[in-house]
């Protein structure tokens, strides 16, 4: 397992640049499950979970090709609608594939997800409503299986919960159902409405995504397209959030400033200074001492929880005292208890952590236990004094397009120590 090793105390300057955004990534490449002509997709990250959710498709029938840049995906028939428990117990998302199946194939088996190292993540959600939708559900050793052998029709879900691949989940199945779906309480986040722009592009009809009320009326079938996946707005925050813990003047590109609108609050609430020098790039920069900031997380357009492990370790900095409240997941305080161990000084309550600063941090052998946590660790690091070594960073694999290599560019000391 490979590791990073990281002397912190540089302040990053320079520019990094965004990839695509993996959790827009991977509904695309379920979406191309939807069509027996070939779909194009431009800026899919080199991320693990991208490689994983490649596996699953290829496992279910399709040919993959990476060509000049682009993945071309085609999916002339399913040769077996079955996401195995190998693949979806390293991806969660795997889930994914379940409504695009059942709404190209009438059969789906996928096996569940179990818990992970932020929380339960069920997909009951995505049950129920594909069950509006007509199919049946059955549960049975330890794998879903959803039917419909004469096809999906519309109907109307309403989310007892925002969820966000659940949203995405039920607009591929009801794309190719009979008559009009409504999904209600549906997730606004961008990558929803990234999803809902490469289905209309491939045919369907879609009025809503991005709002909390999303109409679809079926159509009979649905063709190629070529689309490019939006950036990653917790990578570019990631980046944002680097540039204003060393204390540097780090310029973001290739990002969507409207999709980070929340975190620009918050670190302009801190003391960071942060613009928009292009409609598709960011400055920041933090000249003064940093300033405690309150922070609750929730879904888009509030504060990202999968930013919530990246501004605790900024928090470590701030002067102050900040409350973190963590509203979506109920076990998302791993890297706290790292972060302690770097010498800052938190205290966890339930689902709020206390982060008391200005704290110096320390270098120390660190573990990451999924994929923001080990970004926060990251961030720590750059700060701390001496040297950390943060272990299995394959988590930090899953999401982030070699951040090491990004993150050095701009100056800071980190390296990759592969395990033979
Ligand atoms: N939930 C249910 N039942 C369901 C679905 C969700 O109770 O059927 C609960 C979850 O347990 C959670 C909450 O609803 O407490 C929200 O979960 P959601 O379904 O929105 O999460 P997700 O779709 O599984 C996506 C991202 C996550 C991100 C969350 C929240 C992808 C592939 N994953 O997960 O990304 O944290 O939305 O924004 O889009 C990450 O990239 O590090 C990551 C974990």
């Amino acid at each position: 397992m490979d590791r990073f090793v990281i002397r912190g105390g540089v302040p990053l300057h320079g520019e990094v640049s965004t990839s695509g955004a993996k959790n827009s990534a991977l509904p695309a490449l379920a979406a191309c499950l939807l069509t027996e002509e070939p779909v194009i997709l431009h800026r899919i990250p080199a991320v693990r979970d991208i490689v994983t959710m490649g596996k699953l498709l290829r496992r279910i029938g399709a040919k993959l090709e990476l060509k000049a840049g682009a993945l071309r995906v085609e999916v002339r028939s399913i040769a077996s609608p079955e996401a195995p428990y190998e693949l979806v117990k390293t991806m969660r998302a795997s889930s994914l594939v379940l409504g695009a199946l059942v709404a190209r194939a009438g059969r789906a088996r996928v096996s569940l997800p179990g818990g992970c190292a932020i929380g339960a993540r069920p997909i009951n959600l995505h049950l129920a409503g594909l069950e509006q939708l007509g199919a049946r559900i059955h549960q049975e050793h330890g794998y879903v299986e959803a039917q419909a052998p004469a096809g999906l029709h519309g109907g109307a879900y309403s989310f007892e919960r925002i969820s966000v691949t659940g949203t995405e989940d039920l607009m591929m199945a009801a794309v190719l159902a009979e008559g009009e779906t409504l999904l209600e309480n549906a997730a606004r986040e961008p990558e929803v409405g990234d999803l809902a722009s490469l289905l209309v592009k491939m045919g369907a009809q879609i009025e809503g995504a991005g709002t909390s009320t999303i109409r679809i009326r079926g159509v009979a079938r649905l063709h190629g397209a070529e689309h490019a996946i939006i950036a990653d707005r917790i990578e570019a925050g990631t980046f944002l959030i680097a540039g204003a813990i060393t204390g540097g003047e780090l310029v973001v590109a290739d990002c969507v400033p409207e999709h980070l609108t929340a975190l620009i609050l918050k670190l302009r609430q801190a003391g960071a200074e942060v613009a928009e020098v292009s409609p598709t790039s960011l400055r920041v920069s933090a000249p003064g001492p940093l300033r405690a900031v309150d922070v609750t997380t929730q879904e888009h357009p509030g504060f990202a929880t999968d930013l919530q492990a990246q501004f605790m370790a900024l928090m470590t900095q701030a002067q102050g005292s900040s409350l973190i409240s963590e509203t979506i997941f109920e076990n998302r305080f791993m890297h706290a208890l790292e972060l302690m161990r770097m010498g800052a000084d938190i205290r966890i309550e339930g689902r709020q952590a206390i982060v008391a600063g200005s704290s110096q941090l320390t270098g120390a052998s660190v573990i990451a236990s999924d994929l923001r946590a080990s970004a926060s660790l990251v961030l720590a690091a750059l700060v701390a004094t001496g040297e950390t070594v943060i272990d299995r960073v394959y988590h930090i694999d899953r999401g982030y397009q070699r951040i090491e290599e990004k993150l050095a560019r701009a100056g800071a000391r980190i390296r990759r120590v592969r395990e033979a």
